[in-house]
């Protein structure tokens, strides 16, 4: 069983980010094969300073490991250095119907918000499917939002395997955790880096403990009881305090008495103690800095050889070689 995940470098991760993605990602680990990767040419699609770009795939690179990617049991690396994923999402172009990326949200969400319609943004799925498919990967942890890429996904490989032969290519799965599918940001919406209601995994803390304290309340008063339903306070609460303190949270919720400061108090705590160890292996790596490189390196490495197996066997099959 392979897994396979690649995490953007566009920006501070975030607590929807490590629920959704890396905690996920660390836990499989222990399981088969873990191949993981920072996506820095996705980021292209957003980000176009150099310095930026490059800053931020070592941050990425950096809480990734914090965060208890181990290199001894996975398979760590950054995208660009495995140029041969364009040449195979250029394959996997040549039969991917224009209908099947006109209908991804993403794109259209994407372009909503700005973001300049370019012809990498839009077949940024294109790409996705290739780094997936570029390893064999059986299963690929991501958050809802990523469901629909794989699904194009899947329809590559079938378009594929129907055109150039059963076994072409392997046919990968969504791994979806259902509790953490859709983290909630500050202001109930999904949290996303667009927006801009993160609560950062990492950060100075006065600053954090302010956004924690930014989260949006009713306007119950102290004496009220309080809505459980869509609280946003309780549901991140849920991801770091032990379940007895979250009962407890939720039967002050009801019994009214106590104010969304109090609560907010209490999450903070939570969140803060929950990061604590990720923050001083962080603080380590940060003394380290070739230790970084060096894991890349050796992934790359490691990686480039399946690639290469992958890509032969594509290669060979489609008639370029
Ligand atoms: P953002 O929405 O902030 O741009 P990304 O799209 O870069 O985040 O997501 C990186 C990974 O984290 C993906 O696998 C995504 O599904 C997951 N993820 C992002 N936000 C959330 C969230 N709020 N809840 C659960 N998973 C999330
Ligand atoms: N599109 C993913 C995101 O925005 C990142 C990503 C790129 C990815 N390639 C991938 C995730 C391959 C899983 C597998 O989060």
């Amino acid at each position: 069983m392979r897994t396979l995940t690649g995490l953007q470098p566009s920006g501070t991760l975030h607590v929807g980010n490590y629920f959704g993605a890396m905690r996920p990602a660390v836990q499989l680990q222990e399981e088969g094969e873990a191949f993981y990767f920072i996506a820095d040419y996705h980021a292209m699609t957003t980000t176009h300073d150099s310095d930026e770009l490059r800053e931020n795939a070592r941050g990425v690179a950096l809480d990734f490991l914090a965060c208890g990617l181990d290199p001894e049991k996975a398979v760590f690396w950054k995208q660009s250095d495995i140029p041969e994923v364009c040449e195979l999402a250029w394959i996997l172009s040549t039969v991917c119907p224009m209908g099947l990326l006109q209908r991804c949200h993403s794109y259209k969400d994407k372009v909503s918000q700005g973001i300049a319609p370019s012809h990498a943004l839009f077949a940024y799925p294109v790409l996705m499917a290739a780094d997936i498919l570029l390893f064999d990967s059986n299963q690929v942890p991501v958050g809802e939002d990523q469901k629909q890429h794989l699904e194009v996904t899947r329809d590559l490989v079938i378009k594929i395997n129907e055109s150039y032969g059963e076994g072409t290519l392997v046919l990968p799965e969504a791994l979806i955790p259902e509790a953490v599918a859709r983290v909630p940001g500050l202001d109930g919406q999904k949290m996303s880096k667009s927006y801009n209601n993160t609560l950062p995994m990492f950060g100075e803390e006065k600053p954090l403990r302010k956004t924690v304290m930014r989260i949006v309340t009713d306007s119950a008063a102290v004496e009220d009881p309080k809505p459980t339903e869509g609280a946003i306070i309780l549901e991140l609460y849920k991801l770091f305090a032990m379940e007895g303190d979250y009962d407890q949270m939720v039967a002050d919720y009801q019994a009214g008495g106590i104010g969304y400061g109090d609560f907010k108090k209490r999450l903070w705590e939570a969140y803060w103690e929950f990061f604590a160890p990720m923050r001083q292996r962080r603080e380590e790596l940060l003394a380290d800095p070739g230790y970084v490189d060096q894991v890349l390196a050796n992934g790359a490495a490691r990686a480039r050889e399946e690639a290469n197996k992958v890509l032969t066997r594509v290669r060979k099959a489609v008639g370029i070689r």
